[in-house]
């Protein structure tokens, strides 16, 4: 072999090694306008969709691996995704004006996302996401435990709510004066998985994992399974520090929680009920209907708890870093601004704390409206409510903060860069209720 000949085979044996580390294929999603079809309708609603689809594909990665998104914005205005409870690089947080740009229409922007927790998240835009999500960009991401459970059956249940007129429309005014005076914007049609009062089958003896994502803008859902017992596994992607039964767990904008339930062996013909009991007027979200099939042996494990993840004794001697007081202002682009510190985003009072040193932090409602605070890149412990300690065996990303109440949380900054905090009921946020905690190496 001469000299050129060898030179361009080793040329060539070096793009192969390029092309094997790019190997893993990017997961293509695509933001743009579509339409869907609600069943009490004749024609389809005009919706905004991922890929398509009403919500958008689940996605799938696995613990410790990196997932590539090639996202494209075909929508006609800017747009990002934030990839909801990840732990994850700050560039690829999807914060535009904090971790990137916005994607603009016509633009990609290439997400990689190295999973450093197993559990149940979801993914939703982080510009104009008042309009954005309530128009159906949202869609759930699991990352896969290495180790998998023998679960009969997995079921994945992303909730929400629209708010559609008679003839078929989204109601097209987002951030109204409604919105902004109450607790934002709540629907008319509860759905999940875009569908309204969906029956699923289960077979007897089935052990589940259900995966419940609250997506809606606004709406908080307290699900209530009829007959059925279960018990909480995870809250918000993390397995519980100890396996509780489900009573009425509050789950507002953002939260997830996993449950483990077991369909009975003699249940075969029979139906279960899933209500929302979070107002005074219970309405039913899905239907379980167990098939006349014979029945399986449930499963016997154990799923894993978290006996050790920031415990609540780490902050014992920890001084309070700051309070957020969250109230409601006067004036403004939409004429009333929400507050963290009588500030509006993005002029806000930011924080910035250095690297593993565990903080302290108070949300201190003033107003009688809701905000569940969300913290993105970070798990933190509910420590106490109205300065009363509590003890909740998990850990969280967003917590509910009611009508003049105080939360105390308690969390250690473990990645680098500026994470957005806020409210996750969209108009509120939109209005000015975020801020920045930022992390110094
Ligand atoms: Cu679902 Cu800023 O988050
Ligand atoms: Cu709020």
């Amino acid at each position: 072999m001469n000299i050129s000949r060898m030179m361009i085979l080793t040329l060539i044996l070096g793009l192969l090694g390029q092309l094997c580390a790019y190997a893993e294929q990017p997961y293509k999603l695509e933001a743009k306008e579509s339409s869907y079809q609600f069943p009490f309708f004749d024609t389809p609603t005009p919706v905004w969709s991922y890929n398509g689809r009403i919500p958008g594909p689940v996605i799938h990665g696995e613990v410790g691996t990196t997932v590539v998104i090639d996202f494209l914005n075909k929508l006609k205005e800017p747009t990002s995704i934030h990839w909801h409870g990840l732990r994850i690089d700050n560039a690829m947080d999807g914060v535009p004006g904090v971790t990137q740009d916005p994607v603009g229409p016509g633009q990609n922007f290439i997400y990689r996302l190295k999973l450093e927790d197993a559990g149940t998240f979801w993914y939703h835009p982080h510009f104009n996401s008042s309009e954005q999500l309530e128009r159906g960009l949202k869609g759930v991401f699991i990352v896969e435990e290495a180790e998998k459970q023998p679960w009969s059956r997995e079921l994945v249940w992303l909730m929400d709510d629209w708010l559609l007129q008679k003839d078929g429309n989204i109601y097209p005014k987002f951030n109204t004066g409604r919105d902004l005076m109450h607790d934002g914007r709540w629907g008319n049609v509860p759905t999940i998985n875009g569908l309204f009062r969906p029956e699923i089958l289960v077979k007897p003896g089935e052990r589940i994992r259900l995966r419940l994502i609250n997506g809606a803008n606004a709406r908080v859902f307290s699900p209530h399974l009829e007959e059925l017992s279960a018990n909480v596994i995870a809250v918000d992607g993390r397995p519980v520090t100890q396996i509780f039964p489900l009573k009425k767990f509050v789950l507002s904008p953002g939260n997830r929680i996993d449950l483990d339930i077991t369909i009975p062996q003699q249940a075969g013909g029979k139906t279960y009920t899933v209500e929302d009991r979070f107002t005074r007027k219970p309405f039913l979200l899905a239907t379980l209907k167990v098939t006349q099939s014979e029945s399986v042996k449930p499963p016997d494990f154990t799923p894993p708890t978290e006996a050790s993840f920031i415990p609540a004794q780490m902050f014992e001697n920890v001084q309070v870093a700051k309070t957020w007081d969250l109230n409601a202002i006067r004036g403004r682009k939409y004429g009333i601004g929400w507050t963290m510190n009588m500030k509006l985003w993005p002029d806000a009072d930011k924080v910035d704390y250095p690297l593993g040193v565990p903080r302290k932090v108070i949300f201190k409602n003033s107003s009688s409206r809701l905000h569940p605070m969300h913290i993105h890149g970070v798990f933190f412990r509910v420590l106490e409510r109205n300065g009363k300690k509590v003890n909740e065996q998990f850990t969280r990303d967003t917590v509910l903060v009611g009508p003049r109440e105080s939360v105390m949380i308690g969390f250690v900054p473990e990645h680098p860069g500026i994470w957005l905090t806020h409210c996750h009921i969209q108009s509120h946020a939109e209005a000015g209720m975020m801020t920045t905690i930022g992390v110094r190496e």
